[in-house]
């Protein structure tokens, strides 16, 4: 049985997973850098990259202990190449690069969007392709189609903010800290989600493109009206996360109909909301739509995913090089580019 180490630190969490070549989770374990960021509202990529170089390997030897596995039962290395912060990518990168000549094993570089596609890959219930994939997190919302081949299609993006992005921000406004999508979330439990009027910016047009900078805006702007009682915060968090659950749902729904593709697979740390996850049910449910939701760790960044996509390349023999770069910017249509040769 083939068993692929994986390492994640695109962002602010340091992510190490073992998976065989089942599917099955050997391992998997995070470090998150999040309390360090606290203090300055987001992440600062050089104090990220010094707190990786810290984590990883530490980090490294507790997964393997909690497979009870050693370094020689590893078949494979791989390692987020793209899209992410340089320094943190660099870290992960070179360290499974390190690996991958030590050890004489294969390297798979990972384009971090493809694993949040993947991230519920081998799961009984997972889509059979084509289908569609909304991604939602801190860096990145967009649609996709992903077809047979692992072959993945732009449909639309956002054209400023992330859909995470908007939450963080408001949430800044807020004092709610960061990262505050899931702070949001709490306080929106006993908030009334149709006491601020939010005009979803491009609803209905033919495109699948989405703007959240308005949304943002705008609720700044009745912050700034608004006595910060807690009924008042409440009610904007509902009314915030159910405007931006509402635009990511409506432009699924439009872009699942327009393909003819009748199924849809969530990624990405936003689909850690309940809101957007149940507001997606139901109008999966409306429109005969099949509905894949990843379990909730595995929407966040973790190597869980990363290790996924790695085993598909695995089976497929195609694999990177010690040529292969690292990339802050790489669109998903072009993550072949990281893999360079046929089997070593
Ligand atoms: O995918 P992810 O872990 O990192 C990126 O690649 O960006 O996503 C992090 C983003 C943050 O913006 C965070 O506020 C948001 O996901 N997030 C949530 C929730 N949990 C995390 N947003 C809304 N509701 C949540 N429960
Ligand atoms: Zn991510």
């Amino acid at each position: 049985m083939k068993r692929v180490l994986a390492i994640e630190t695109s962002c602010d969490d340091t992510a190490i997973a073992i998976v065989d070549e089942r599917g099955t989770i050997l391992s998997d374990v995070i470090y998150s850098q999040v309390e360090e960021f606290k203090l300055f509202g987001g992440v600062v990529p050089e104090m990220g990259s010094r707190a990786h170089i810290e984590q990883i390997l530490p980090l490294t030897k507790r997964c393997f202990e909690e497979a009870n596995l050693t370094i020689k039962d590893i078949d494979a290395v791989a390692a987020t190449f793209a899209p992410g912060l340089i320094g943190p990518l660099l870290v992960g990168a070179q360290f499974a690069k390190g690996i991958a000549l030590a050890r004489n094993i294969p390297l798979i570089a990972v384009h971090h969007l493809e694993g949040h596609v993947l991230a519920g890959y081998f799961l009984p219930d997972f889509p059979k392709a084509p289908f569609i994939s909304l991604i939602a997190s801190g860096g990145h919302s967009a649609l996709y189609l992903c077809d047979e081949h692992f072959s993945i299609e732009l449909l639309g993006e956002t054209l400023d903010d992330a859909a995470g992005e908007a939450f963080d921000k408001i949430g800044r406004a807020l004092g709610l800290g960061y990262p505050a999508g899931a702070k949001i979330e709490k306080y929106a439990e006993h908030g009334d989600p149709k006491r601020f009027n939010f005009t979803i910016a491009m609803q209905r047009e033919a495109h699948f493109n989405f703007s959240f900078s308005g949304l943002k805006t705008k609720a700044l702007r009745y912050l700034a009206e608004l006595s910060h009682d807690d009924t008042s915060k409440a009610d904007l968090c509902a009314s915030v996360q159910e405007a931006i659950a509402s635009a990511l749902s409506e432009r699924a729904m439009r872009a699942c109909k327009s393909r003819g593709i009748y199924s849809l697979v969530l990624g990405g740390g936003v689909a850690a909301n309940t809101r957007l996850r149940t507001l997606l049910e139901q109008e999966c449910k409306n429109n005969d739509i099949a509905l894949f939701l990843p379990p909730k760790r595995h929407c966040t960044d973790n190597a869980v995913m990363i290790a996924k996509v790695a085993l598909l390349r695995l089976q497929k023999g195609l694999f990177s090089d010690m040529k292969t770069d690292v990339r802050a910017t790489l669109s998903i249509g072009q993550k072949d580019c990281l893999y360079h040769t046929a089997l070593p």
